[in-house]
């Protein structure tokens, strides 16, 4: 689906302007908080000061050292590692010093691993967790659930295993959960229902082993981009759907879902939806035809029966191949009289 505007892409953009500003003020030459300092220190010490951190030497205003931005106080508030296949190690947990974070953002370190650290939880102001691309792996832990400002979760293409917490329920203000291409198992808690008005813009678990059905709660959730493919998904997925829902995209494909689609009313401003590869049964409802920015519809490999609705009759066949008895274009089965 027109790639779900990545989080990333947009943290990633989002961090660059942030970085730009920074740039332009860098003549300032400020030193940061003495506290922050030690602990940036104490990372680049846990780092076994690889040339990563040659920037960052103690007689130089540690404001001005690489991947780090101050605000206007000398704090640290955004520390960002992009692209490096050199630096190597763990996580560490001195990372905890830096209590003024808003945003850590760890971005394809091929040779980063071992777990995610106890003290990121220390750090209770952040806004934005993004830890992507790298060979981080263990558990998601269960102590994000400190992180109760957090409207950014992004963990994928890691090497997670083990269940998604209960614990990130408690994360009000997520609109972004990012668990792409790990291998998480288990089923989707039934997350952020609890909240008063939730809205959460991407709920992206694709390429994963969750299993189990969707919670029920998610029927009073507003998702605007979702992909679930390429788990082993059953059971209903109908919560998703409604007239008057804000979903733009859905990416179902690859799991066992079954459910009857007969009864789903699609939301108006739905623009993609990929079910293809799972057990769904039922008919396409004409209601489709009011779904009027409709790109992708792919329902192939399913149970589906009875005639795709003519609005749908301008889509290549293959969006409709392989299941129980559907009939009428694009399909070369006429429905029988
Ligand atoms: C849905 O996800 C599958 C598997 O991840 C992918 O192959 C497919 O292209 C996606 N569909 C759309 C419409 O993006
Ligand atoms: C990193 O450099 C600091 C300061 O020069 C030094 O005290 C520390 O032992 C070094 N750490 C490693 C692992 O090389
Ligand atoms: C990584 O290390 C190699 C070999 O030392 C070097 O050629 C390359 O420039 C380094 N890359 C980065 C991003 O530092
Ligand atoms: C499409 O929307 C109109 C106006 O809301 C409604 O009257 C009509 O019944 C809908 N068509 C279908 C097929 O649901
Ligand atoms: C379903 O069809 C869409 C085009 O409508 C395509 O982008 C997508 O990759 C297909 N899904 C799978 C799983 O092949």
């Amino acid at each position: 689906m027109s790639t779900p505007p990545s989080a990333h892409a947009f943290l990633v953009l989002l961090l660059l302007v942030l970085a730009g500003a920074v740039i332009a003020s860098a003549e300032n030459n400020k030193d940061c908080h003495p506290s922050d300092k030690a602990a940036l220190l104490a990372v680049k010490s846990a780092f076994g000061n690889q040339s990563h951190f040659a920037s960052w030497t103690p007689s130089t205003p540690c404001c001005d050292w690489h991947d780090i931005t101050c605000n206007d106080a000398g704090r640290v508030i955004i520390l960002l590692f992009f692209e490096d296949v050199n630096l190597t190690g763990t996580i560490p947990d001195a990372i905890s010093g830096l209590t003024e974070l808003l945003v850590l953002n760890l971005y394809y370190l091929p040779a980063i691993s071992g777990p995610i650290p106890k003290g990121i939880a220390k750090l209770s102001k952040l806004t934005s967790l993004s830890i992507s691309l790298t060979s981080v792996s263990g558990p998601i832990p269960s102590f994000l659930g400190a992180l109760t400002k957090l409207n950014d979760l992004t963990l994928s293409s890691n090497s997670l295993t083990g269940t998604i917490p209960a614990s990130l329920a408690g994360l009000r203000y997520l609109d972004t959960i990012d668990l792409r291409n790990n291998r998480l198992t288990g089923t989707i808690p039934p997350l952020f229902y609890n909240s008063k008005s939730p809205i959460i813009s991407y709920l992206l678990l694709s390429n994963n082993h969750l299993s189990g059905s969707i919670p029920t709660e998610f029927a009073a959730v507003g998702f605007q981009f979702i992909d679930l493919s390429h788990n082993a998904l059953t059971g209903d997925a109908s919560v998703f759907f409604g007239r008057t829902k804000e979903l733009e995209s859905i990416n179902l494909s690859h799991n066992a879902l079954s459910f009857d689609l007969s009864s789903v009313e699609f939301p108006e401003e739905m623009q993609a939806m990929d079910a293809s590869y799972n057990a769904i049964r039922g008919g396409i409802p004409a209601q489709v035809a009011n779904v009027t920015n409709l790109r992708q519809f792919n329902v192939s490999y399913n149970k589906l029966c009875g005639q795709v609705p003519a609005a749908l009759a301008r889509l290549d066949v293959y969006n409709f191949q392989h299941n129980k008895c559907l009939c009428g274009a694009p399909l070369p089965d006429p429905c029988k009289k």
